[in-house]
């Protein structure tokens, strides 16, 4: 079908080009009325959305990026996947998608293969303090995963996710997740409709859910393969440390190791796509790739002079 075509299905059914030609795709959709006829009928599946507040989504960035993506490409691999408002975006058979965040991946491979369980056992939980606190304290034991099935520890990482402040995900030196109780009213933990249509969506576009940092994507992803990377942010205050301290925090360092994968990824033959924050450090060691400025409007930031727009650079290679 024509990207006219496409396009006239993404407007009647008010989607966006992506997803209806990653559908049509996927299905082997080769004609208008058997084409309208899936969008009609599958709109469940389709309208799935992230399932955790993630810090740097991607969401309200989304309509801003969308001219970026590229219209024609093979696989789709988000190797920072947090979460994964572009995969939502695209809905692209076949994914990739990963984190070296255990927890986090430990509840999408959750939702895929469990759903109905993990409904289950998020619905036995109930919004007060004696709950949170309960839940939240499972990783106060030693081998405290072992301690849990698989199923109940994605139930806790969504409604921790859900109901603590800002959605915040922070764990201290010993691991343990501290952030305090949020001030919701009535938080929708279970998302009952919306776990079941992501686990339809991880399903039918093959995700490849893995916990490995973001270097793995390089010996995976081939010549048209597009890759979304969204790294943790540069910073903004130029005293920052070059050197990442522990396992999880992403210093400089890291950045410039980011930058030398972009590089081998642009060699392979890929469409690679970063965003990052506009600082003189990013664009620096980017250099001599298209770039791209949109504006974002934070709220989960603390610091009251990064709560207005900041900017952020769209990093291409095509
Ligand atoms: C800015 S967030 C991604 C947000 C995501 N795009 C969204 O829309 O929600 C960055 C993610 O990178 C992950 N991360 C940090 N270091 C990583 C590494 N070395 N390899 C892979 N993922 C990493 C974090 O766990 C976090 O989920």
């Amino acid at each position: 079908m024509s990207l006219l075509v496409l396009n006239s299905i993404a407007e009647k059914f008010s989607l966006n080009l992506w997803i209806v030609k990653s559908w049509c795709e996927n299905m082997g959709l080769t004609n208008q009325v058997k084409a309208e006829e899936f969008f009609r009928t599958h709109e469940d599946i389709i309208k799935a959305r992230p399932f955790v507040k993630w810090v740097g989504g991607k969401r309200q960035l989304i309509k801003q990026f969308e001219q970026f993506f590229p219209t024609e490409f093979g696989d789709y691999f988000e190797p920072f996947l947090g979460g994964g408002a572009v995969f939502f975006n695209l809905q692209k058979k076949k994914s990739y998608l990963s984190d070296i965040n255990e927890e986090l991946i430990n509840t999408y491979q959750t939702v895929k293969d469990f759903p109905d369980e993990l409904i289950a056992f998020l619905s036995t939980l109930e919004h007060s303090k004696k709950c949170y606190e309960t839940i939240r304290a499972w990783d106060r034991v030693k081998d405290w995963q072992k301690k849990h099935t698989n199923i109940e520890r994605a139930g806790r990482f969504i409604y921790l996710n859900r109901t603590c402040f800002n959605g915040l995900h922070r764990v201290n030196s010993r691991g343990e997740f501290n952030v305090p109780m949020g001030a919701y009213k009535n938080p929708d933990f279970v998302q009952a409709t919306n776990i079941r249509n992501t686990s339809e969506l991880l399903r039918r576009t093959e995700a490849e859910i893995k916990l490995e940092s973001f270097e793995h994507v390089l010996a995976k992803a081939k010549k048209g393969d597009f890759i979304y990377l969204d790294p943790p942010y540069d910073t903004l205050t130029e005293t920052a440390n070059f050197t990442s301290y522990n396992k999880d925090s992403f210093g400089r360092d890291m950045q410039v190791k980011l930058a030398e994968t972009f590089r081998a990824l642009d060699k392979k033959g890929c469409k690679v796509m970063l965003s990052n924050h506009n600082t003189p450090f990013i664009r620096d060691i980017y250099a001599g790739f298209r770039f791209e400025i949109v504006s974002a409007r934070r709220n989960i930031n603390s610091k009251s002079d990064a709560r207005g727009g900041v900017e952020e650079i769209v990093v291409l290679n095509y």
